[in-house]
């Protein structure tokens, strides 16, 4: 049998000693490890013609909380491995005991792993969320995986989650610290394992770290079936739950919801809260429509244009919410196509209740805002605007106009500025087409 020398730190391996790990950098760090456990293993199944295979989708368990079983496509499937990624007090810890006592009452018990708080701790924040007196959820306070796994085949829970995956130490690894590359990405292969075995839907929660010291979510996303992170700023409430990966389902759904003071709520309208705008129109704020995957969304776009005079030497530019790049090819556009002169101005762009904008469709919709301010002429309230902008100026059209509109004329919104030629059905609001920036701006500040 071959020797196998393998980096303490990141778990790279190697046939020969090497003084310094290749791949990290680490000084010293090879060690020769124990082969034993590597040697081909008999195959538990043969290759099968795909024809032969019976179709089998494991269950699919909706946890009741509307908003986190959208993202899954509906539910949860039983023997899947699903990652929760997330800044530290983001709130995943809250999220997911909501999500463990909903699935345990449907199907006890679940097993809820702490290995950074104790149970009296869980439970503290469980009465909090209201969920104190759930017998069918077991909170268990520890971080040896090897002890974990034989609770769980002892106790046979109908789903189990980790929190997190960085404190907890994989079977093989008697003496090592937790959180590095290599005993994460352990503990989750073990992990991901046990659910196949089981058949049980687990999930793991995955702090985002500064430091490199420590292995974040990145590092095991190849590992599980579905990735999700849990974003928000700590100067809001709002809490948006994207899909990364979903072996099961689509990446392109979005959950909002809003810290309170029982946990994590949800949003069932998004709209409102991303357009909370005050009672008079503003100059340099406007609304736009919004896809994120198959659901509309409205939110405000503000700029502010200001005269950077007297600053600096460069003017000033900052898009918060919105595509840096995309902004200064827009303003580019402004000066060229309508001869207005931003050039020496400062330019702020942000979005409204901490949302962030990928779509070009929100191009006319950013040039107007800017404009707006600009020429410090409010836009009319009841007014959305949509449409990419060319660099010469047209606007283009733009995907699921109509379901951008109709979530607009839902919320009370009488006009919208779109690109020409544009005749969704159905509408009652009414339709101000643009064929260019010229004729956009012309409708909406004159
Ligand atoms: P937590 O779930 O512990 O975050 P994470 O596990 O991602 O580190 O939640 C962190 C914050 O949420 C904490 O600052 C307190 C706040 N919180 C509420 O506002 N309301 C609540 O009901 C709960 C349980 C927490
Ligand atoms: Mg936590």
């Amino acid at each position: 049998m071959k020797k196998l020398y393998r980096c303490r730190r990141c778990g790279y391996g190697s046939l020969q000693w090497l003084g310094r790990c290749p791949n990290c950098g680490e000084w010293d760090s090879l060690e020769l490890v124990d082969q034993g456990a590597t040697e081909p293993a008999r195959p538990r199944t043969k290759p099968q013609p795909l024809a032969a295979i019976e179709p089998r989708e494991g269950g699919r368990w909706p946890t009741g909380i509307a908003e986190f079983d959208r993202i899954l496509g509906g539910g949860v499937i039983s023997g899947s491995l699903v990652l929760i990624g997330g800044e530290p007090g983001v709130g995943k810890s809250t999220l997911l005991l909501q999500v463990a006592a909903s699935l345990a009452q449907a199907h006890p018990p679940f097993i809820y792993v702490s290995g950074e708080e104790s149970p009296a701790q869980v439970k503290l924040r469980a009465a909090r969320l209201g969920l104190g007196a759930s017998e069918a959820l077991l909170i268990f306070s520890e971080q040896r995986l090897e002890l974990i796994a034989q609770e769980v085949r002892e106790l046979r829970p109908q789903g189990l989650i980790i929190d997190s995956i960085q404190t907890i130490s994989p079977s093989a690894e008697k003496a090592g610290e937790p959180g590095t590359t290599r005993q994460v990405g352990l503990a989750t292969f073990e992990l991901s394992q046990l659910a196949r075995e089981l058949e049980i839907p687990i999930f793991l929660i995955g702090h985002i770290t500064k430091s490199g010291e420590f292995a974040g979510p990145k590092a095991i996303e190849h590992l599980v079936d579905v990735v999700l992170y849990l974003e928000g700023g700590a100067e809001s409430a709002v809490r948006l739950l994207r899909v990364v990966k979903n072996r099961y389902g689509s990446t392109e759904e979005l959950g909002v919801f809003q810290m309170g003071e029982h946990g994590l709520e949800e949003v069932t309208n998004p709209s409102r809260l991303f357009t909370a705008r005050a009672a008079v129109a503003k100059p340099g704020s406007v609304v736009f429509p919004a896809m994120e995957g198959t659901r509309p969304i409205l939110v405000e776009i503000q700029a502010l244009v200001a005269s950077g005079r007297y600053a600096a030497a460069y003017p000033q530019r900052r898009a918060i919410g919105l595509d840096y790049n995309r902004m200064a090819l827009l303003l580019a556009v402004i000066e060229k196509r309508l001869g207005m002169h931003i050039g020496g101005e400062d330019v702020y762009l942000n979005t409204a209740g901490g949302f962030t904008i990928r779509e070009t469709a929100a191009d006319l919709g950013m040039v107007a805002a800017v404009v707006s301010s600009f020429r410090n002429r409010p836009i009319d309230y009841g007014t959305v605007i949509v449409g990419e902008v060319s660099l010469a100026g047209e606007v283009r059209p733009v995907k699921r106009l109509r379901e951008r509109l109709s979530e607009a004329e839902k919320l009370g919104y009488r006009r919208a500025v779109v690109p020409a030629g544009e005749r969704p059905s159905g509408l009652t609001l009414e339709l101000l087409p643009a064929e260019d920036l010229e004729g956009a701006m012309e409708v909406l500040l004159s």
